[in-house]
């Protein structure tokens, strides 16, 4: 990667909902600008997995924000670029991914408190240097000044049928029309939360994923970075 690259990239949101395909391509725009990567769902599923197996609900916003506290939630490339995320020392890379936890994780991420301490934490990651960071809320409230934003969209049947292979692979099957119903309350729960919730920032450029390949959003990303 070129020093000027680095210069211009030291920040890339990116935002949008479940399924628009934004980790897969964050990820892969990290690794092509030579930039760290933050999954900030990564870090709501790991306090989520932590308070279900503390028996806490996920609408205990005291306990939780005392459980985020006393947590360490790390999220970090191996040397072969696969993304872990690990809880209190433990890989839950897998766990966090599991049924349980994405029943949850929305109501967890929907506290004020836990939004709280998770935002100082990114932007704290933000701050050590280069980061491609994906979310929810990143380029409308965690990294505002970000230079570079983007929002990715895609169909409703786009996005379940993203969902529907990603669970496949996990070896759960579930049916499309549960999927679609999760996704259109998750849309739901995110777009209306109180606090920071999904929103396109007025400065971030939307990519419609719905008919494009994973490779074909990240050169249109890496175009709009690298042709400023
Ligand atoms: O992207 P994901 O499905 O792994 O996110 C898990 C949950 O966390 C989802 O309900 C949205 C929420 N989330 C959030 O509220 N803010 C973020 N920056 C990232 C995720």
């Amino acid at each position: 990667m070129q020093d000027a690259d680095k210069r211009v990239t030291a920040v890339v949101a990116i935002d949008g909902p479940a399924g628009a395909g934004k980790s897969t391509v964050a990820r892969r725009v990290a690794s092509c600008l030579g930039l760290l990567y933050l999954d900030t769902g990564a870090m709501y599923r790991a306090l989520a997995l932590k308070a279900l197996s503390a028996g806490l609900g996920p609408d205990d916003e005291a306990a939780l924000v005392q459980l985020l506290a006393n947590s360490d939630i790390h999220v970090a490339e191996d040397p072969d670029r696969q993304l872990h995320v690990w809880l209190d020392g433990r890989d839950v890379t897998d766990a966090i991914r599991r049924p349980a936890v994405h029943a949850v994780v929305a109501q967890v991420a929907s506290l004020g408190g836990i939004r709280a301490g998770m935002v100082d934490r990114q932007r704290s990651l933000a701050e050590e240097g280069g980061v491609v960071m994906d979310g929810r809320d990143i380029g409308t409230y965690v990294l505002p000044h970000a230079p570079f934003k983007f929002f990715l969209t895609a169909s409703l049947e786009a996005r379940v049928a993203r969902r529907h292979r990603e669970l496949a692979a996990q070896g759960f099957l579930v049916p499309a029309a549960t999927l679609q119903r999760d996704i259109v309350e998750r849309d739901r729960m995110d777009s209306t939360r109180a606090v920071a919730p999904l929103q396109q920032a007025p400065d971030a450029h939307v990519i419609d994923t719905t008919n494009l390949t994973a490779d074909q959003v990240v050169q249109e990303i890496l175009a709009v970075v690298r042709g400023r």
